[in-house]
């Protein structure tokens, strides 16, 4: 009889042995960059439900009215007649040092970086901001694409009804970033091939809540984290308000995830539980992965090659940002029981990845009521009319 509680090995769900490998890295890499359509198997059945009892679950149908109050309009609550300077972006994302995080890195003999200046670290500035950014968009077109997936497949009325309102929220969030980045920036960058696996990896999958758990509460998570960083310190104002409303809508997209699999996952047996832990920190490695923005070493003509190497090799403490990203997504993995199933498999591997240390920072079952924007914004208008 098979061990029941034999994890996957990390060949088996990384394709690697080694989380670190640099060749296995650089060999996922998107090959069809040049094309305009990407097409991936869904696997799932559309689950039609016969009980139209609203608010059977009282925290989603909560949800379900606040995201009906809560639309706003990104080409009227925009004001995109702003002049967008990407070096005034840069100096409040990145601070004085255009690249910051990188510039660490620059003290090594056998740095790409050694000699730099101040135009090429301007560069490399913005460069990364594009990336970031079309990195973001193309993340909101999968979670399009996912939340209408879930429309079909979950059983639950009151979450179809939910995951609705996401599907509009979500499109609004791939137009405002596809018309920033056009309008005030120079274009986008293709998709990154290790997100693109992932967002591939988890419209694939055939059960309906790998869906929430891939993308409200691993992409979405990471994205809800991201964004706060970059509302907090961005003084751009175009993008600082784009940025708060996209939030706004995000906290509810990862509430969604926590409430719905939360009453899931207390219905699983701990077999079905170590799949989840397994996709999990699969998701986990493959966004870190993404963040090594292989893109733009190329477009800026450095050596990947060696430019990954040397990121893998930094600590994961001096990578602020990057753990940063993971801020949302520890706690709300351990409030849904994943981290300390089976012997606490995944709050070993995410030890080993840098990011534990978030454990017992606020979960997101209800931070949307405290980031809703536009009941904000209509409140501030009708005191001051
Ligand atoms: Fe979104
Ligand atoms: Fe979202």
């Amino acid at each position: 009889m098979a061990d029941t509680h034999t994890f996957a090995s990390d060949q088996q769900i990384l394709g690697r042995a080694d989380i670190d490998d640099l060749e296995a890295i650089m060999a996922i890499v998107n090959t069809d960059a040049a094309e305009t359509i990407h097409a991936v198997k869904d696997n799932a059945d559309a689950i039609f439900t016969w009980d139209y009892e609203k608010g059977q679950r009282p925290a989603l149908n909560k949800l379900y009215e606040k995201a009906k109050t809560a639309q706003w309009n990104g080409e009227t609550d925009l004001d995109w007649s702003i002049d967008v300077d990407p070096e005034q972006i840069l100096a409040g994302l990145l601070g004085p040092n255009a690249a910051g995080p990188f510039q660490a890195l620059s003290q090594r003999d056998d740095s790409p970086f050694k000699h730099f200046d101040e135009k090429d670290w301007s560069n490399l500035g913005v460069e990364s901001m594009n990336w970031r950014l079309s990195q973001f968009m193309h993340g909101e077109q999968g979670a399009l694409l996912c939340t209408a997936k879930i429309v079909e497949t979950v059983p639950w009325i009151d979450a179809k009804y939910y995951a609705s309102t996401q599907v509009m929220d979500e499109a609004r969030h791939v137009e405002v970033f596809a018309k920033y980045l056009d309008s005030k920036l120079t274009g986008y960058y293709p998709i990154n091939a290790h997100l693109k696996m992932l967002l591939d990896d988890i419209i694939n999958d055939s059960r309906w809540d790998m869906t929430y758990l891939g993308m409200q509460i691993m992409v979405e998570g990471l994205a809800l984290a991201a964004f706060g960083f970059m509302h907090m310190i961005c003084e751009e104002p175009l993008l600082k308000q784009l940025l708060r409303y996209v939030m706004s809508d995000e906290a509810r997209h990862v509430a969604f995830g926590v409430l719905s699999l939360k009453e899931y996952y207390a219905e699983l047996s701990d077999a079905e539980l170590r799949e989840r832990q397994e996709f999990a920190f699969e998701a986990a490695v493959r966004m870190r992965d993404r963040f090594l923005q292989q893109e733009v070493w190329e477009r800026m003509g450095i050596d990947t090659r060696k430019m990954v190497r040397m990121l893998l090799d930094v600590p994961p403490e001096d990578m602020i940002f990057q753990q940063m990203l993971f801020s949302k997504i520890v706690p709300n993995c351990k409030k849904l029981g994943l981290l300390d199933a089976s012997g606490g498999w995944l709050r070993k591997r995410f030890e080993e990845i840098g990011v534990i240390q978030f454990e017992d920072w606020k979960d997101t079952g209800e931070e949307y009521l405290e980031l809703d924007a536009v009941s904000q914004d209509r409140a501030a208008a009708a005191a001051s009319a």
